[in-house]
């Protein structure tokens, strides 16, 4: 079915300040609104929603986008385009029809779905688009995680008091640090690329066994678990939860890995359940005092026994390090992809200036999670 939301001169996009905690990051920014603009489209960008990733409103008007207070865009837009869900008391303000676009995690709520789908207007998720290749350039779960990846190892080396790469120098010669990446999805993979480059020797360990060449391609080697024989990943190429047998031999290995590691960064998820415990008290009590965990899933719940979003935890002298938001930590680049990967679902969407939702399109009728109208 294809459900055609009116055709206007010119479709207004509302861009709001994020609101939520340790938001920095900016729906819309000047280079994409530029050829949105070009596009015929009318940009709307509340004042200052961009200052925390370096995009200022004069960047935004050269651009072509017009600058307005919260309610006035609100009440004028024909797409709100957000990283984060905006408000129920904004969403509330929209016109009828008005099309809302941001990260949702609807199905693991679905009491916020409810809630979306009572409103009535159409709701697309970002974190709902199929892992298609044709959906890759919309991609922002992988845009992200690629940051995430990217940052976390910063972090541990920041944490860390000893040098990555090996160092010959006058005074002796130091050997490389050592570093172990649980988890070798699209962070885990920028993980390793980035401890590679800061001269660490890598080892990294995923359930699925595809994994390995991708491991071994970026210079890094894969710690092999023996598991019991058992379908690790699900045919959407995302993992399963491991077997009892299978957690306590994953664990067994590891723990003899993690005891030699300088810093361990840890990105194990499964969708739709809590991040998998791969590191216990016992193994950080293994390891020896400076070294870092850095654990990507700390909102999930964490990789490790002793992690707490949002706060380093020592023990031991091991650092614990749960970050929230790593995206919103390199804000000016987070915006910049996740703008891209917006205005690429945007080209699926909008067709001669008008917005037309053809639910025949596996990326549309997935991503959508509320407001359908069916
Ligand atoms: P994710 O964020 O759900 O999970 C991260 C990693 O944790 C995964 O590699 C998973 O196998 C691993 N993991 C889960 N349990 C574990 C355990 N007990 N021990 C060690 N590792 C464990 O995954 P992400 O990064 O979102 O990617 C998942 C898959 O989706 C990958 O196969 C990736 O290639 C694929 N993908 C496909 C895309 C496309 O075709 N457009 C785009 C992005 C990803």
């Amino acid at each position: 079915m294809i459900s055609t939301l009116g055709v206007y001169m010119a479709l207004q996009i509302a861009v709001c300040k994020e609101t939520a905690v340790q938001e920095t990051r900016v729906a819309l920014t000047p280079d994409v609104v530029k050829s949105l603009t070009g596009k015929g489209l009318q940009v709307w960008i509340e004042k200052g929603a961009g200052v925390e990733a370096s995009y200022t409103d004069a960047m935004y008007q050269e651009a072509g986008a017009s600058l307005g207070d919260r309610a006035s865009i609100l009440g004028k837009a024909d797409l709100l385009l957000a990283v984060q869900l905006p408000s129920m008391e904004d969403l509330k303000t929209l016109r009828k029809g008005a099309v809302t676009i941001s990260f949702v995690w609807a199905k693991s709520n679905p009491e916020l779905a409810a809630q979306l789908e009572a409103l009535g207007n159409p709701v697309f998720a970002m974190d709902a688009i199929p892992r298609i290749s044709r959906a890759q350039s919309m991609d922002a779960l992988s845009s992200m995680s690629n940051i995430a990846g990217y940052k976390a190892v910063l972090l541990a080396a920041g944490a860390l008091d000893k040098y990555l790469p090996m160092m010959m120098t006058a005074a002796g010669t130091v050997p490389p640090g050592k570093a172990l990446i649980l988890g070798a999805g699209v962070a885990g993979l920028q993980a390793i690329a980035t401890a590679k480059r800061l001269g660490a020797k890598v080892e990294a360990f995923d359930v699925r066994p595809a994994v390995k060449e991708q491991v071994e391609s970026l210079g890094a080697s894969f710690v092999d678990v023996p598991l019991e024989e058992e379908d690790t990943e699900t045919k959407g190429g995302y993992a399963k939860e491991l077997s009892a047998k299978n957690q306590e031999i994953q664990r067994e290995v590891l723990a003899r890995h993690i005891a030699k590691s300088d810093i361990v960064v840890t990105t194990a998820l499964i969708p739709g359940r809590p991040a998998p415990r791969l590191i216990t008290r016992e193994m950080v009590d293994g390891m020896a005092p400076g070294s870092v965990i850095v654990d990507i899933a700390a909102e999930q719940g964490g990789n490790c026994e002793l992690t707490k979003a949002g706060e380093t935890v020592v023990h031991n002298g091991v650092k614990v390090i749960g970050p929230v938001n790593l995206p919103g930590t390199l804000a000016f680049h987070a915006s910049r992809l996740y703008a891209k990967n917006m205005s690429n679902l945007l080209d699926l969407l909008v067709k001669d200036g008008a917005l037309v939702l053809d639910y025949s399109d596996e990326i549309i009728a997935e991503s959508i999670v509320a407001g359908r109208g069916e």
